[in-house]
């Protein structure tokens, strides 16, 4: 079995395929933060990261529901950024209520809002799969991050052993969307010193921690 076909291509309509999620999101804003809530396994494999972020300045790419930077946002100077409106309105709310301070922002990925080399540590949970052009993200995510600094991604892969209940976990992803891809020649054509950790979901969910040289 080739490992290239494996493997998800892009989308050809990159636009379409990045909206077609936000409608989902959209819709759905209150239900998925309710299932990252509810399911003790999505905040495990959320709160695998945790132990890796250094300061003093933290970026989460594309924080959903917010539940992971909030696990954080009073120990290091905090900035997030996802696509979808009603996730940033939700997310500024809560941080208001508890009275905790971060810059939070509506954007994209491809176009990241900061200046290059300006954050410790950047954090991408369960969303990479859910970007139509990765070395367009991935090229934005490097810019940002300063030499020495970490991008700490969990996302979907197939277990290393390609063997198990772990391959059906990651083509039932693949069936609900989601672009899975090889990291590795990703990292190796941005230069990132990479390990890669399977944290969960039989094998399908991994932890990447890239090191900016
Ligand atoms: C599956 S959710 C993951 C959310 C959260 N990190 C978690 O682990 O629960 C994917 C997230 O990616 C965001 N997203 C999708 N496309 C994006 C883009 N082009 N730029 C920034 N965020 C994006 C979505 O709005 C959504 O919040």
């Amino acid at each position: 079995m080739s490992r290239k076909l494996d493997y998800v291509s892009e989308p050809k309509d990159k636009e379409k395929f990045t909206e077609g999620f936000n409608k989902f999101y959209t819709s759905f804003a209150r239900v998925y933060d309710l299932v990252v809530k509810i399911f003790p396994f999505w905040k495990h494999w959320l709160k695998a990261t945790l132990p890796y972020i250094q300061g003093p300045r933290v970026l989460e790419v594309s924080f959903g529901t917010g539940y992971l930077l909030m696990q954080y946002a009073a120990e290091f100077e905090t900035y997030g950024l996802d696509y979808n409106e009603k996730f940033v309105a939700m997310l500024q709310g809560i941080l208001e209520n508890k009275g905790l301070a971060a810059d939070i922002r509506q954007g994209d990925v491809q176009a990241l809002p900061y200046d290059d080399e300006f954050f410790d540590s950047i954090v991408n949970t369960m969303a990479f799969s859910a970007y139509p052009d990765a070395v367009k993200a991935m090229s934005e995510m490097h810019r940002v991050l300063k030499k020495g600094g970490k991008l700490i991604l969990v996302d979907i892969d197939y277990p290393h052993s390609r063997k198990g209940f772990g391959m059906t976990m990651t083509k039932a992803w693949i069936a609900m969307g989601d672009i899975i891809r090889d990291m590795k020649p990703l990292f190796e054509q941005f230069d990132f010193e990479y390990t890669d950790e399977e944290i969960g979901g039989f094998g399908s969910v991994h932890l990447f921690i890239a090191e900016k040289h």
